[in-house]
C-alpha cells in the first residue's frame, strides 16, 4: 500500500509529505498518527534540526477526512485527547524545533489551522485557504478562533470564520498568515532554503526564541482555548447539521441547513 505520509531525513531536515493526492490529501486517523509520531520523535532526535511539512499533488490538504469524521459523528469513538488529530496538534504545540510549512492549492480546515502554530509558512498563488467550519456545522479548532484574530484582527476573523470565506495565497500573505509568498514552481526550493538556513543557525537560540514567542503570545491561554473548542467540536460532530454537511459533500449536492433551527 502507498505510504500516505512519506517521511525522510536529509541534511538535518525531516520532510513530511502528505501523499494522498487523489483525495486532495484529506487526513485520515492513520495519517494523523504517523504525523504525530514523526513530529514527536523529531523533538528528541539530535540529527533533526528542522521539520518541513507539505502536500503532494495539487493541494496541501483538504483537511479532516470526512469519512473518518462521519464515523466519529456516529459515536464510533469518543472525541478526546486520544484522537490522532489531537495527538498531532499536541506534537506540533510541543515541538521545540523550527516548523516550516509549504502550502499550495487547497488548505482546508486543519490545513489552515495548523499554520497558526508553525514558524515559517511559504505560500504560492494557487494556495486557497478555507476555515470552512460553519459550512460543516462545526466551529473553529485548536485555538484558531484566537490565533486568527491575533493575526488578521478580530473583525476580519469574524468575517472569515462566520462566513466560512475562502481566501487566496496572495491575500494570506498580505494579512500575515503566509510569511513568504513565492511563484508556484519555486515553492519547494524556497522551503528547502528556509530549512537549510534554520539548520545552520544555533539550535539553542532557535529553541529559546520559539519558547519566548510562545510565551509572549499567550501559550497558556491557547491550551484553555483548545479545550473549549474541543468541547464544542465533540458535540458539533454529533449534530444533524454536520451529518447533513458531510452527506451533502459525499452526494455532491448543496447542504440544506434551513431544516435546522
Ligand atoms: N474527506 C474525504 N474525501 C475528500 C475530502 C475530505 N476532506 N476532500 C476531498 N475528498 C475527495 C472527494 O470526495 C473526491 O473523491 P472522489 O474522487 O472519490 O469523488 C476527491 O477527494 C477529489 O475531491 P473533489 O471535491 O472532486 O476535488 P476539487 O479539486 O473539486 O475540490 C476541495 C477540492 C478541497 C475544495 C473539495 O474536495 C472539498 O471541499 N473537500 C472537503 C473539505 C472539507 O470539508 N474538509 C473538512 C474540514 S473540517
Amino acid at each position: 500500500m502507498t505510504d500516505l505520509v512519506q517521511s525522510k531525513v536529509e541534511n538535518h531536515v525531516l520532510t513530511l509529505t502528505l501523499n494522498r493526492p487523489d483525495k486532495r490529501n484529506a487526513l485520515t486517523f492513520a495519517m494523523y498518527q504517523k504525523l504525530a509520531d514523526a513530529i514527536t520523535a523529531a523533538n528528541t532526535n539530535p540529527e533533526i534540526r528542522c521539520v518541513l511539512l507539505h502536500g503532494a499533488g495539487d493541494s496541501f490538504t483538504s483537511g479532516n477526512d470526512l469519512v473518518d469524521f462521519m464515523g466519529l459523528s456516529q459515536g464510533a469513538r469518543p472525541f478526546d485527547e486520544n484522537l490522532e488529530v489531537m495527538q498531532m496538534m499536541q506534537a506540533i504545540l510541543l515541538l521545540e524545533k523550527p516548523f516550516v510549512v509549504a502550502v499550495h492549492g487547497d488548505a482546508v480546515g486543519i490545513g489552515s489551522t495548523l499554520l497558526f502554530h508553525a514558524d515559517v509558512i511559504i505560500g504560492t498563488p494557487s494556495a486557497k485557504f478555507n476555515l470552512a467550519f460553519t459550512q460543516l456545522g462545526l466551529a473553529p479548532e485548536f485555538a484558531s478562533s484566537m490565533r486568527l484574530a491575533d493575526i488578521v484582527g478580530i473583525a476580519r476573523a469574524r468575517h472569515i470564520l462566520m462566513l466560512s470565506e475562502a481566501f487566496s495565497g496572495e491575500q494570506a500573505f498580505e494579512w500575515g498568515i503566509v510569511t513568504q509568498f513565492v511563484a508556484e514552481d519555486a515553492l519547494m526550493t524556497a522551503a528547502e532554503k528556509a530549512c537549510q538556513k534554520l539548520v545552520n543557525l544555533p539550535a539553542r537560540s532557535l529553541r529559546d526564541t520559539k519558547r519566548l514567542l510562545r510565551q509572549g503570545s499567550g501559550h497558556a491561554d491557547i491550551n484553555a482555548m483548545i479545550k473549549a473548542e474541543s468541547e464544542v467540536w465533540a458535540a458539533a460532530l454529533k449534530s444533524p447539521e454536520f451529518m447533513e454537511a458531510a452527506m451533502a459533500f459525499m452526494q455532491k449536492r448543496k447542504p440544506d441547513f434551513l431544516q435546522f433551527d
